[in-house]
Order: structure tokens, then sequence, then C-alpha cells
């Protein structure tokens, strides 16, 4: 039995003094589930929120971390200061960050190996383009990121989001067909690289325009485990309701 898992991607929105409040509220509205309810503010309001989340059962997560304990890369932070801030969890390789900011799915796997190294849960994203869906590629594009990504480490370990890029922030959810199908894709791909008894414990989130108008019959797949939420995410009632089913 997989524990269904739902994280909020904040993405770059509320500032830290504006954290501690929705904490509060997705705390109270979401009390008593048996779902691992996870929140991924910004960096800049880990503190706040770590500080929040203390002595509940929401757990913390950010939205990057550099493969390099220390060192000169401006601009990145390390798997150790997020641990010590009380981050449990961090998402990798969202699409955002691979068509914004040059993630490969090299990278990806050097992040991933890092935050495993810490004793982080690593949400790593994959997902198809419109342009890579209309023209066949599909299939393809969701191997080489899940194999390429997972390279050499505890898969067992490891959350995997599918987030179907077309359908991220544009209101056009994939069908409960169309995410089964990616999600059981996933699932038979890591079956090839490590077995079916640590494939079938591996937790597949569904994200891309999740609402609570739609995250039952999603997560009511057999093969989706949860949500990775974007915008549903900034507000405790919606967020709460995806938690809640
Ligand atoms: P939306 O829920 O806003 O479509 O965003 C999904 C997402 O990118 C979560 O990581």
């Amino acid at each position: 039995m997989r524990v269904k898992i739902v994280a909020g991607n904040w993405k770059m929105n509320k500032t830290a003094s504006e954290t501690a409040a929705l904490i509060d509220e997705i705390i109270k509205a979401t009390a008593g589930t048996h779902v691992e309810v996870v929140v991924c503010p910004p960096f800049t309001s880990l503190k706040d929120a770590a500080a929040a989340c203390t002595g509940s059962h929401v757990k913390l997560g950010a939205q990057n971390v550099h493969w390099e304990v220390s060192g000169a890369y401006t601009g990145e932070v390390s798997a150790e200061m997020l641990k010590e801030l009380g981050v449990t969890h961090v998402i990798i390789g969202h699409s955002e960050r691979r068509q914004y900011f040059g993630e490969t799915d090299e990278t990806v796997n050097k992040r991933t190996k890092a935050a495993l190294a810490a004793g982080l849960v690593p949400i790593v994203c994959v997902g198809e383009t419109l342009e890579e869906r209309d023209s066949g590629k599909m299939d393809e594009v969701i191997v080489r990121q899940v194999k390429l990504g997972l390279t050499d480490l505890d898969v067992g370990k490891v959350v995997i989001a599918y987030e179907p890029v077309w359908a991220i922030g544009t209101g056009r959810t994939a069908t409960p067909a169309q995410a089964q199908e990616a999600h059981a894709l996933i699932r038979r791909t890591l079956a090839e690289i490590v077995g079916g008894a640590i494939a079938n414990s591996v937790r597949i989130q569904y994200g891309g325009s999740m609402k609570p108008d739609n995250a039952k019959e999603l997560m009511g797949q057999p093969d989706i485990d949860g949500g990775l939420i974007g915008g549903a995410a900034l507000k405790a009632d919606s967020f709460a309701a995806i938690v809640n089913g």
C-alpha cells in the first residue's frame, strides 16, 4: 500500500511574512488526514515555514538543491543548508527549471543524488511538452527522463512527479486515462531498472492543473499516488480540498 503524498509547489509566490499564516491554515484544514502533506515555499520562506510546521503533520520541502556540499556556486543552496532548516523533501527537475534555467537529465541526477545523500526525499519531476506529445515522442521522453534522472541511485527512496508541461498552469488537466497511461509507463520503466517490488513501492504524483474538482478522479487511478499542486496550493481551502478528497 502506497501512502498518498500531496505537495504544494508554491513556485515564486509568498514572501516570508505571508508564509506562516498560509501554513497555519493548511495545518488546520488538513488535520486528521492520512495523506502525507508537504508544502514547498521559496527558499526565503523556509525558516518561517519550518517554525510553522513544527509539531504538525505538514512536512516541508524546497524547490531545488545543488549537488555540491558547499563552494563557489553563486545563487545555489546545498542539501545540508536545507536540512538544517528542517526541510525533509525537495522538488528536483521541475519543467520550469528545465525550460528556463537549463536543467538537464544529468543535473537532475546529480541533484537527486545529493538530496538522497543528505537524507532528503527527492520529488523528481518528469513530463513531456505538447510538441513532444503531438509528435508521438511522449513515451521516449518520459522513459529517458526517468532512466537518466535516476541513474545509479536508490530509486526506492524517490518520489516521482509526472507533470505534462502542457497541463501546467494552463487549466488543461490531463484526463485520468492520459495521466494513468503515463504513470503506468513510469512504473514499468522503474520495474525495468530496479525490479517490480521496488517499482510498486515508489509513489508517483500527478501535477498539472490539479484542482479540487478533478483531484479525486485523478488520484483514484491505480498508479496515481498523489499530486504536485501549483496554483491550487496557494489557498488553504483548495489545497485542503485536494488533500481531503
Ligand atoms: P499548476 O497546478 O498551477 O498547473 O502547477 C503544477 C505544477 O507545476 C506543480 O509543480
